[in-house]
């Protein structure tokens, strides 16, 4: 048995490093470099040039070395074998960190103190209380529960929304189309944390903005293309948006000459929030190895009926 490694775009050499101290019995090619496809069992791949995944005749399971498995299903000839998305608790916690960063930005001004930096101006702002500053989180699912959680803790009364009605402690819970629309309408500051389905491309257009109160801020610590970002643009110039802070692009790494690097009150991150590290995540993906190699199953399995 041995592993195909490619983590396209992001590095292999740390990945190689943590998985041959976790599994130091396995045989770990890094991509092109692969002496004998046939003795490939595991794929452990971000980006993979389409149709590869095709080339190994005893592969058993595909391992995305991130949360989302978008890179997967674009290829055509992906081939019809297990995908087990990589799920680090460490990451959602980095996703949550970095959403109570721009909720307390946000909230207090800090980005107004900034510019005021700049002119030498001492000068206080009247914040709405926290308690008053309610944050919406779009999508329930591990990462929302993790923020939701984090927002909460720091006292800011958290609302939820995701397809299917749940209980969570503490969070003001919505499901449904009416639901969605009852929870936009109580919105200070909306986190999208849903990942990218049929459903869920472009749901944040112009006629969903409408529905957020006048002056609501935007977090997106998801996918690009959940969001509209014409759309985010056009509300951020009315004034209708206060501030977005987009941490992901429907083309990624955003052009040098896109527009939106200088749009006011629209804060740019390239792709952070939840970034993968080998440090802590190789541990998972070595983890659902060794369940595989017993016969057991690995978590957590993508749905290919659900898209997620
Ligand atoms: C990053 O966005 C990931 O899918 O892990």
């Amino acid at each position: 048995m041995a592993i195909l490694l490619n983590n396209n775009g992001y590095g292999n050499r740390p990945w190689q490093r943590e998985l041959s101290q976790l599994m130091p019995d396995q045989q770990i090619h890094i991509f092109p470099d692969i002496p004998d496809r046939a003795a490939i069992s595991y794929a452990l791949v971000w980006d993979h040039p389409d149709g590869d995944l095709a080339t190994y005749p005893n592969l058993r399971a595909i391992l995305s070395l991130g949360a989302g498995v978008e890179h997967l299903t674009r290829d055509p000839d992906l081939p019809n074998l297990p995908i087990i998305r990589l799920s680090d608790p460490t990451v959602a916690a980095d996703m949550a960190r970095h959403s109570l960063f721009w909720v307390l930005n946000f909230q207090r001004g800090y980005r107004q103190y900034h510019a005021q930096q700049d002119q030498k101006l001492w000068q206080r702002h009247d914040p709405l209380p926290a308690h008053e500053f309610s944050v919406a989180i779009l999508g329930l699912g591990r990462i929302g529960r993790a923020v939701a959680g984090l927002i909460q803790q720091a006292g800011y009364p958290v609302l939820g929304w995701d397809l299917s009605a749940s209980t969570e402690p503490g969070i003001e819970s919505y499901s449904g189309l009416t639901g969605l629309n009852e929870m936009l309408g109580k919105t200070r500051l909306l986190i999208n944390c849903l990942p990218l389905t049929n459903d869920t491309e472009h749901l944040i257009d112009k006629a969903f903005l409408a529905r957020l109160p006048n002056q609501t801020f935007l977090v997106n610590i998801s996918r690009g293309a959940v969001v509209d970002s014409q759309a985010v643009v056009q509300a951020l110039q009315s004034g209708h948006l206060a501030g977005a802070a987009l941490d992901a692009f429907e083309q990624e790494p955003l052009p040098e000459d896109s527009p939106f690097w200088s749009v006011p009150n629209l804060h740019i991150t390239p792709h952070m929030s939840g970034a993968t590290y080998a440090r802590s995540a190789a541990k998972v993906v070595a983890e659902n190895i060794q369940r595989m190699e017993q016969g057991k199953a690995p978590f957590p399995l993508y749905d290919r009926a659900q898209g997620f």
